[in-house]
Order: structure tokens, then sequence, then C-alpha cells
């Protein structure tokens, strides 16, 4: 089969497609054929060897797809060959930018017909994290106010939504008029241009969307500077995530900041947590149900060959990005 295989560690163009020997599944493994494929910063941070949990080359990359089941090894059971579904990768594992991948079956989900393959790819970890991180986190109540920094990305994109669902009044920021116009066509309430405003002028529009009171739940991948503002910008009770570190920068903060209100600071990494004992699949399938029902929309910002990992790594990288970056196999839908 065709994989994207990192040989060594480097820039974009270290990504290029070779043939590997297929895949088997193994015992309680799925064997997928990959149809699309989420491409996610974890993903380049792991190309460029800078993620905490690379492992060594070669590496195939890739942490999420849609796909078709075409074999199941020795115990797996619940999916039939030529059906649908998501399936999650796992760190240090083989990744889904390949043709085919075996999977654990407990990190496989069925697909409802219908659902297009591009937009499924981008459920099990970007919209996932954002569903859990909302949910199951920041117990995210009708009328409360979220603040999403960097909005437009592809969690912050899933989250918006969400929280939209959810009946949450959402404060979004993103970092361009363009991206900022975006998510308000994507149902934001309010939106803020992140790079337009210095920290103290997005703290003072957030206290004054919210009367003083500050936002109920602040979703950030952003960390850095920008954390320092999301315990500023908590309100009483508030619950605040932090499930990335776009910015790789240390944050300084002031526990004054958040004690005093009783706000509480939840940290989220998805593979960890599933590896500590966590079963993705009900929340999964729950979320799995809103998009094919129409209720949540998955935005793809891009579409790119297998054979052009390197493009959509690029485009990623460009921070221009609008929702998700996918890669296409070429695999009938
Ligand atoms: N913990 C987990 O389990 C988990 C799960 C999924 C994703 N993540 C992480 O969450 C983060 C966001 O993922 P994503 O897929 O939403 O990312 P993405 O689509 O690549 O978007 C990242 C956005 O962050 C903003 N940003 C702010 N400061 C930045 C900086 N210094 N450099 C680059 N971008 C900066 C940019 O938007 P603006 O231009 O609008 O500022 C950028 O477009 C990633 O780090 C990803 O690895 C973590």
């Amino acid at each position: 089969m065709r994989a994207v295989v990192v040989e060594s560690f480097g820039g974009p163009e270290v990504l290029g497609v070779v043939e590997v020997p297929d895949p088997a599944p193994g015992q309680g493994q799925v064997l997928i054929e990959v149809e699309a494929a989420g491409v996610n910063r974890a993903d380049v941070l792991t190309r460029a060897g800078e993620y905490h949990r690379a492992g060594r080359p070669p590496v195939v990359l890739g942490l999420e797809a849609a796909g078709t089941v075409t074999a199941l090894g020795e115990g797996a059971s619940g999916f039939r060959v030529g059906q649908k579904v998501v399936a999650m990768g796992a760190a240090g594992a083989p990744g889904f930018y390949a043709e085919q991948a075996a999977v654990s079956a407990e990190r496989v989900v069925a697909l409802p017909d219908g659902l297009d393959p591009a937009q499924a790819a981008a459920l099990p970890v970007a919209w996932h994290s954002a569903w859990y991180c909302l949910h199951n986190l920041g117990r995210v109540q009708p009328g409360e106010t979220v603040l999403i920094h960097a909005a437009a990305s592809g969690v912050g994109s899933a989250a918006v939504q969400i929280a939209v669902a959810a009946g949450a009044r959402v404060i979004a920021a993103a970092g361009t008029p363009v991206k900022t116009e975006w998510v308000a066509a994507l149902g934001a309430h309010e939106v803020l241009d992140s790079r337009a405003l210095t920290g103290d002028e997005l703290l003072a529009r957030v206290a004054d969307l919210t009367d003083g009171r500050g936002a109920e739940v602040v979703l950030d991948t952003v960390g850095g500077d920008v954390f320092a503002l999301s315990l500023k910008a908590a309100a009483h009770g508030g619950r605040v995530m932090a499930l990335a570190n776009v910015a790789l920068a240390p944050s300084t903060i002031d526990t004054r900041d958040f004690y005093p209100k009783n706000v509480s600071i939840h940290g989220y990494q998805s593979t960890n947590l599933i590896e500590h004992g966590y079963d993705p699949r009900g929340d999964l399938g729950q979320l799995i149900a809103k998009v094919a029902h129409g209720e949540l929309r998955v935005p793809v910002d891009s579409v790119f060959p297998l054979e052009d990992a390197a493009g959509a790594h690029r485009r990623l990288e460009s921070r221009a990005t609008r929702g998700k970056v996918v890669l296409t196999t070429g695999a009938p839908a």
C-alpha cells in the first residue's frame, strides 16, 4: 500500500509517499481502508520532531480517519466488512496517512450512511476533543457564556458550533477579519479579532460583553500569554480548559487571577485520556449522530491528496485555515 512515511524529522518536504507492506489486523483489531485522514497540529509537531510523544522515525503520521472496514482480526467484534467507520489513533501506533490501517476495535465507531469522509475524518480527534472539553469538563449550560480562542481553527470551529448547539452564548476570538466574519457565520454571537486587540483590550471586550462577569467556560488551545488571559477572562465558578499550546510558549500566571473566583482549570489530552481508561466511543457516537442529523456541520478548509501531504502541512502551518485540513487517499467513498 501507499503511505506517507517520515524517514527523518524535518520540514514538510520530508513527507513522501512510499510503498510499504499491507498491514494485517492483529488480535482485537479492525483493518480499515482509509478514505480520508484528518491533519492535526500534533502531526506537524511529530513531523518536526517536536511532539512530546513523537517517538523515533520511521513514523506514519495521522491520528484520525474515516474509511471502510476490510477485515476483522481475531476477537474483533461489532463490525462487518464493508462498514463505514471512523477511527482514532494511538500515540506511537502506525497512523492514518496511508491507504490502510489496522486499529483496535475499541477506537473505531460506525458511521451512518451518507457522511462525507472528509468531514467524518475530522470527528475522532479535533471535534471529539471540543465536545469532551465543553460537555464533560466544561459542563456547559444553556445561557452560559463560552469564550473560544483560535475559534476558526479545527478545534475552535467545532467548539463554536457545539457550544451554540448547547444553548450557550459564544464569544469567539480569531486572528483576522476574514476569520472573525467566518466564525460569526458559524453561529458565534460575538467575535473579537485577536490579532488586532491587545490582551487588555480583549479582556475589556469580554468584560463588556458579559456585564463584568466574564465567561463561564473558556476553551484555550493557544497557551502562552493567551492562557493567562483565559484565567482573567473566566467568570466566578468558571471552567478553563487547556488542551494545547499552539504558541509553543510557557505561561506566566498569577494564582490570584483564578482562585478567588473559584475557577477550575482542566487539562485535556485525548490519547493520554484513552490510555488511562476513558472509552471515547460513547461521546464520539453522540457527536456523529448530531453531525448526521445536520445539527452540526464540519467545515473543511482544504483537501489534499496523500501525495501532497507536504502541501497539507504547509497549509496548516500558514495559520490561514478555517476549519479542518484533510488528506484523501483516492479510495472510493
Ligand atoms: N489535547 C488534545 O487532545 C488535542 C486534541 C486536538 C487538538 N489539539 C491541539 O489543539 C491545537 C489546535 O488544534 P487545531 O486543529 O484547532 O489547530 P489549527 O486548525 O491548526 O489552528 C491553530 C490556530 O491557532 C491560532 N494560533 C494562535 N497562536 C498561534 C501561534 N503562535 N502559532 C500558530 N497558530 C496560532 C491560529 O489561529 P488565529 O490566526 O486565529 O490566531 C491557528 O490557525 C493544536 O495544538 C492541536 O495539536 C489537542
